[in-house]
């Protein structure tokens, strides 16, 4: 049998502290639940994930230009960097394997008109939002099943 594939889940700013930040937009999970069950969810179809969370742009960035060196699939949840981010931006650009973006809530949505933008959607092969952190679990089924490349 061959080994499970990679797959990066990327979350960004304020994301450490699901659970406890604005449970009503975000929910009652917290970081460390979903990074369990990002990887069960993951093993269920062959993959093994590895869950990061980062509040520094730059460590963002170092963790895409290295999944761009080494082809591995990315699920990420930029946060606000999303919105503004034109680094992100050329850094999404990079990437060879599939990118998903994930949202938890669904910004296009949102009242403000900021988060209705977004610097990762045109790298993006699909956009999940506004399916709480079910849209993680909806990432990595659609990952394991995009063709290698
Ligand atoms: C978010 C939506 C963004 O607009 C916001 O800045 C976040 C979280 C989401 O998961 O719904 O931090 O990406």
């Amino acid at each position: 049998m061959s080994a499970d594939r990679r797959v990066l889940v990327l979350n960004g700013p304020n994301l450490g502290r699901l659970g406890r930040r604005q449970p009503e937009i975000y929910g009652a999970t917290t970081h460390e639940e979903l990074a369990a069950l990002c990887r069960e969810w993951g093993s269920a179809h062959g993959l093994e994930v590895e869950v990061r969370q980062t509040n520094h742009e730059g460590v963002l960035l170092d963790w895409l230009n290295t999944a761009a060196d080494e082809e591995t699939p990315v699920v990420l949840n930029a946060a606000a960097w999303t919105h503004y981010s034109l680094a992100l931006y050329d850094a999404c650009a990079q990437l060879v394997a599939p990118l998903v973006e994930v949202h938890i809530s669904e910004p296009k949505q949102r009242p403000e008109q900021f988060r209705h933008t977004s610097y990762v959607e045109p790298y993006a092969a699909t956009t999940i939002s506004g399916q709480g952190i079910d849209g993680y679990r909806q990432a990595l089924e659609f990952i394991a099943g995009a063709p290698a490349h």
